[in-house]
Parts: structure tokens; C-alpha cells; sequence
């Protein structure tokens, strides 16, 4: 092949890979694809042809290395270089002592330490680094001979380096790829903030953190990943063709040099004893860690006499896993009451003999619905098994039949509203049964509740008693009295002094300009949380042009579906609805989207950023936020194609390749400037989502 020719042939490459990360971003991260799926597979097939007839011009930042396949339902497989292995557990402190004997025996009454570390509740993943330090592959355990790469989802894991820095390299016998591997979690509390957000917008929660943090590492969309916030804690450490460092330790502690994150309650450990020690300490600080462990592991600290010990075609010799008890106890079901949501839906709540539960008290679990009953027979007198995982909320596992006492009747659902009496309905294909009747006074309540919540139209000082105590007066009856409200009025009520009156007041007065995201929000149609009303308010600019969209408008809209687009659709259908969005806007709430997103936009409108680095002054959310609200796009990959790149600290690989694209690089100061200052902050809290 002459010279010219592997030149272009070249050019044609680094063309191919650049376009492809930037439809790919058109794809997964706008939901926006300029070009028809087959043009893009004819872009993906040329690029594999040339890569393999040309093995000089590998490069493991090809997007043919990547999770692309769009089209594709699963994910590539890989080989681990080594299988993932699996813990043998130990349940007791007995057991533990007594796979401490076998140890000791094993490496003949030699001296030796332990390390013992959390065992973190997630699932396990492998990171391969090339010998550069770029991280080049992520891989799930899969059956722990194969798993599937994710390297996209895994590069969203915040904290996670993308490189590892040069002194933490030279520290390393370098020869091929280094492989982390870790546990993949979710703290609890952002579990908590997507199953939040999943309820808000009518979809199913996850079980417990475990499953949740499996179902995002494993998303066809990397968006979608990014938005979970996963985390990872690395515990081992590999280089292909040399030899592995000395003990457990220096590894943790090499790890820590380059910036991977480690979980730092690992303890060295001189003895079982101190084992044990460290295993008490963990139990006792269980909840307080903020992320589900489900023990500690133990391992021999030196890799010598790791080798020495050696491992079943299963679990290594050398390490165990100390188990926690379940969290799970038995206790009575008392009763099973009947609450009534927001959209009227009639959810069946398990209440329970109050008992200690992982350090608090269970009285009352959800049932989810009447599906959720017959499967697990809950009769009232049953004695259920609960479980609860961290501060998490307590689930039913099942019925203990063989206490079941004779003359249990099975539950019959009501189908009447407790609060109003309304015979509900099932529609057809839901699980949930609903009271229809729009002035039922527990979703009256719910519905004020809603409105007046930080997300919603901020209004703190409206409590919930004080919701109930407007409501029986007759004060109000939905969220447009609110805008009517007397002050003298309110201050007669019970407990209500002048300084309260008059600050509830003010934060009503104040949510008049909270513009239609809040809004939409606000009023409580089903499947719009606080993300769905953004996006419409973003897509429509005001109440109006969205009552007059149809359902076809409404699913043209990237994120709205088809059930969004139904509920919203029948929401503005509805005349009460229609009559209260009326009176809302004659008391002078604001219907429309903020009115900045255009008069900022210029030079921003159209562009395409890339985000990367640490940022001091906003989460990487609020600045994608600020850039969406004036019309500019976020992508995950610098190309030709960039126009900015917002470069925080410890910037990377892509801040190099900006460089060398000639992108224009921003830094925060540059950036706020062409944001324009001032409204940003307020901004940027609109856009939160995380609260
Ligand atoms: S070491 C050969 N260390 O527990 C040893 N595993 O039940 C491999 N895990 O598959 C694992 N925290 O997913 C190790 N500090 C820790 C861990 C840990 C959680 C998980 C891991 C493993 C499972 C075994």
C-alpha cells in the first residue's frame, strides 16, 4: 500500500470514529439522530472494515470499541482475563474462627495479617486501563468467566478516573493493561431519589439498592446511567504480564495514589481477633454509612501466601465473607387500611404490631395493591416477614402460613373511596384502583400537598396540618383559593400567629412567578414529575400552547411517550382542570416558561458543549441545565463537531483533544460570562432535579 493511499485511508478512519461519536450523541444523549439508523450502521460497518483490514490503526477510543450497536438488545460479551471469582461466607463468628484455623493451618504457623473490608452490597465490575492510564473498557462479572462490556455507562460513574495519573503509572511494574476491579453501588439516598422520581412519574421502583444499580449499569442509553449517579469502590488490582503487587494493602493503597476511589474502613489486622473488632465496628455503624453493606470480607494480606493458599474453581482459600443477619423480622398484621393518593389512586397499607427494625420502628408497609394482597394471601391476624435493607423502606417478603391461625378471612379489597365514599375503578390493564371523584376530600388534600411542596410552587409554610385545618374550614378547597386567602383570616385560625400569617402570605405572594415547569408540577397530573414538567415547559413555553397540543405534538416532544402524552392530554381535556388552570392564571400565577431561555440564547443556541473536569461552581447537572435552558447541547465525546468544551480541574483526555480540535475551551469564569450572570443560580435551582 503506498503512502498516500494509508494516509487517506487514515483521515477516512479518524472521519469515521468522529462522526459516529457524534451521531452517537445525537442518539443517546439529545434523543435527536440526524441521520436514518441505516445510514448509521453503513457509517459503523465501513469503519469495522477498515479496522480490520488496517490492525495499525487500532485504537481502543474507536467507538466500534465501545457499547454502540444501537440497534442491538444485548451488550458484547468479553472474557475476563482471570475469572471473577465469588466469596465463600461465613455466618457466624464460630464459622469465621474456624475458617481463621484452616487458614493458619494452611500457610503452616507462619506469621501473617489480614485485611479485612466492607462488603459492599452492589455488583462487582471490571475496569481495564490501557498502558497509558486511559480507561479503555468497563466489563460486568457477568457469570465471572464472561461478562459485558459497558465501558459508556461505566465512564458516567462520577469520580471514577478516566485516566490515571502519571505518578500513580510510574509507580506501576507497567507492561499491558491494568485491571480495576470494584463493587458498583448506590448510596441510599439517591435509591430513594429515583424511586422517588420513578413513582412521581408512574414507572416501577426498584427493590432495594443492589437492583437498582444493576438495572442503570446495564442501560442500552449511557444518558440514562449518568443520571443515576452510580458509584464504585475499587478492592483489586491487576497488570497484565507483571507481577501483582506484594499484599492486599500496597494495592488499596496504590489504588488510592491514583485517585480510584477506595473504601477507607479497611482495617490490617494482626489477628481474628482484630477481625472480629472491625466486624463489630462495621455492624454497629451500619446505617450510618449511607450505602447498603451486607458484611465484611476478610482477606490474607500477602499475595504470597495467597498463592500459597490458593482458591477452588469457585472462591479463593485465602478470603471469606463475614455475613450480616438479615435484616428481617416476623411481626402481626393488625390491619390492612386503604390511602388515597394524589391521581386518586387507593393503595392497600399493611399495619403492623410495631417492632424494631434495623434500628427503627416498622409500623405500617405498603402493599402495593390488590394484585400484591392475593399474591402473598395477606390475611388481617397473618404474621408477615419483613425485611428492610439500610434506611430503606420496609418491604412484606411473605406470609408465615405455618403460623397462620385458623378463621382467617382472605382480604377483600374495597372497592369504595374510605375518604369519600366514590366506588372506585380499575381501568382496564392498570393494577390500581382509583377514586374518580374529582372533589374527594383526601385528594384534595393530597392534591394541596403537592402544590405547595419546594419542587412545587414553594410554599414551606403550608403544613400539612394547616393544609387540613383550610380545608375543613372551607377556607380553601383547591390550589387557587390559595391565591385568595385572607390575612386576617388565616391569622384566626388555631395556632396561627400574625408572623406566620403574614409569612405564609408572603411565600404564596412569591409563587405567583414560579413559571410553568413548577407549575406543571405543581398540579399533580399523573406521570409529570418534576423532569417531565420541565421538558414540556421547555418544549411548549406556556399553558396554553400545551392545552392545545394534541397527543401527536405532545409524543414529538424528546422524552415525552405516549403515556405521558395521554395523561397530560387528558389532564387539559378535563373541565374542571381546565376551569382551575383558569383561576389560577386570573390570580396572576405565571403560566409561561421563564422568559431568559431566549434573551440569553444567542451564542449559545445550537452549540454543542462538552463537560468535563471538576466545576466548582455547579454540579456537572447545572451546568448542562444552564446550557439546555438557552438552547445549547451537551455531548459526552469532543469531536470537530464541539463548539465549547468547559474545562474544570484535573480535565483530561478530552481537554487534550480540544486542544488539539482547536475547540474553544472554557473555564468557569468564561463560562458564567457566556451564560450570562446574575439569573444563573436561580436558574440552575429550577433545573435541579435532586431534591
Ligand atoms: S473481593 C476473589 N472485596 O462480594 C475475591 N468482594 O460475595 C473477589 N464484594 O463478587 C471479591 N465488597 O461483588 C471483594 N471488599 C470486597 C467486596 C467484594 C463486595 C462483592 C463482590 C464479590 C461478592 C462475593
Amino acid at each position: 500500500m503506498s503512502g498516500i493511499t494509508s494516509e487517506t485511508t487514515a483521515d477516512r478512519v479518524r472521519r469515521l470514529r468522529d462522526d459516529i461519536r457524534y451521531h452517537n450523541d445525537r442518539y443517546y444523549l439529545d434523543d435527536d439522530p440526524v441521520i436514518a439508523d441505516v445510514e448509521y450502521d453503513a457509517l459503523v460497518r465501513e469503519l469495522l472494515d477498515l479496522e480490520a483490514a488496517h490492525p495499525e490503526l487500532a485504537d481502543p477510543d474507536s467507538p466500534t470499541q465501545r457499547v454502540s450497536g444501537r440497534a442491538a438488545d444485548t451488550f458484547t460479551k468479553f472474557p475476563h482475563a482471570r475469572p471473577m471469582l465469588s466469596l465463600d461466607n461465613t455466618y457466624s463468628i464460630d464459622e469465621l474462627r474456624a475458617w481463621d484455623a484452616r487458614v493458619r493451618k494452611g500457610l503452616g504457623d507462619q506469621p501473617f495479617r489480614y485485611v479485612a473490608e466492607l462488603k459492599i452490597d452492589g455488583l462487582s465490575l471490571s475496569i481495564a486501563y490501557d498502558n497509558r492510564g486511559r480507561l479503555v473498557r468497563g466489563v460486568t462479572r457477568g457469570d465471572g468467566v464472561t461478562g459485558e462490556i459497558v465501558t459508556a455507562n461505566v465512564e458516567t460513574i462520577p469520580g471514577l478516573p478516566k485516566r490515571l495519573p502519571p505518578v500513580a503509572l510510574a509507580a506501576l511494574p507497567l507492561q499491558g493493561e491494568i485491571e480495576v476491579r470494584g463493587e458498583v453501588y448506590l448510596s441510599t439516598a439517591e435509591f430513594r431519589r429515583i424511586n422517588a422520581e420513578n413513582v412521581e412519574e408512574g414507572e416501577r421502583t426498584f427493590a432495594n439498592p443492589r437492583n437498582a444499580a444493576a438495572g442503570s449499569l446495564r442501560q442500552k442509553d449511557p444518558a440514562v446511567t449518568a443520571s443515576r449517579r452510580l458509584a464504585l469502590f475499587a478492592y483489586e488490582l491487576f497488570v497484565e504480564g507483571a507481577k501483582p503487587l506484594p499484599a492486599q494493602s500496597e494495592a488499596l493503597d496504590w489504588l488510592k495514589s491514583a485517585k480510584v476511589p477506595v473504601n477507607d474502613a479497611s482495617k490490617l489486622c494482626d489477628s481474628i481477633e482484630n477481625v472480629i473488632e472491625v466486624i463489630e465496628g462495621a455492624g454497629a455503624r451500619r446505617d450510618e454509612l449511607g450505602y447498603e453493606i451486607d458484611g465484611v470480607v476478610v482477606k490474607v494480606d500477602s499475595v504470597a501466601q495467597q498463592e500459597a493458599l490458593g482458591s477452588t474453581s469457585k472462591a479463593p482459600r485465602w478470603a471469606v465473607a463475614y455475613k450480616f443477619p438479615a435484616r428481617q423480622v416476623t411481626t402481626r398484621l393488625n390491619d390492612i387500611t386503604i390511602q388515597v393518593g394524589l391521581t386518586g389512586a387507593l393503595t392497600p397499607v399493611a399495619e403492623l404490631e410495631p417492632v424494631l427494625l434495623a434500628g427503627s420502628t416498622v409500623s405500617r408497609a405498603s402493599l402495593h395493591n390488590q394484585d400484591e394482597i392475593a399474591r402473598l394471601d395477606a390475611r388481617v391476624g397473618d404474621w408477615l416477614l419483613i425485611e428492610k435493607s439500610g434506611d430503606v423502606i420496609p418491604r412484606v417478603v411473605k406470609v408465615v402460613l405455618e403460623r397462620r391461625e385458623d378463621g382467617l378471612v382472605p382480604f377483600a379489597f374495597p372497592t369504595a373511596c374510605p375518604s369519600c365514599g366514590t366506588e372506585s375503578i380499575r381501568i382496564e390493564g392498570e393494577v390500581v384502583r382509583r377514586c374518580p371523584n374529582p372533589d374527594c376530600p383526601a385528594k384534595r388534600l393530597k392534591s394541596l400537598l403537592r402544590f405547595k411542596e419546594r419542587k412545587a410552587m414553594n410554599i414551606e409554610k403550608l403544613g400539612e396540618s394547616l393544609v387540613g385545618k383550610l380545608l375543613e374550614t372551607g377556607l380553601v378547597r383547591d390550589a387557587a383559593d390559595l391565591y385568595a386567602l385572607d390575612l386576617a383570616k388565616v391569622t384566626e385560625l388555631e395556632r396561627m400567629g400574625d408572623k406566620s400569617a403574614a409569612n405564609l402570605m408572603e411565600q404564596i405572594e412569591a409563587s405567583r412567578s414560579g413559571g410553568l415547569a413548577r407549575l406543571l408540577y405543581a398540579l399533580g397530573i399523573r406521570h409529570v414529575g418534576t423532569r417531565i414538567a420541565q421538558v414540556l415547559a421547555g418544549a411548549f413555553g406556556s399553558a396554553e400552547a400545551l392545552a392545545a397540543a394534541t397527543e401527536e405534538e405532545l409524543t414529538a416532544v424528546n422524552e415525552i411517550g405516549p403515556i405521558v402524552a395521554a395523561s397530560v392530554a387528558a389532564w387539559f381535556r378535563d373541565e374542571g382542570n381546565r376551569h382551575l388552570l383558569d383561576r389560577l392564571r386570573d390570580a396572576g400565577v405565571s403560566m409561561e416558561a421563564p422568559k431568559v431561555v431566549v434573551e440569553a440564547a444567542e451564542g449559545v443556541a445550537g452549540k454543542t458543549f462538552v463537560l468535563t473536569g471538576k466545576l466548582e461552581g455547579f454540579t456537572r447537572d447545572e451546568a448542562a441545565a444552564l446550557i439546555a435552558l438557552r438552547g445549547g447541547k451537551t455531548a459526552s465525546s469532543v469531536s470537530k463537531k464541539t463548539d465549547y468544551v468547559l474545562a474544570g480541574s484535573d480535565a483530561g483526555s478530552k481537554l487534550d483533544k480540544a486542544v488539539s480540535l482547536g475547540v474553544t475551551v472554557l473555564d468557569e469564569t468564561a463560562f458564567r460570562e457566556l451564560m450570562g450572570e446574575g439569573e444563573d443560580r436561580k436558574l440552575a435551582n429550577l433545573a435541579d432535579d435532586s431534591d
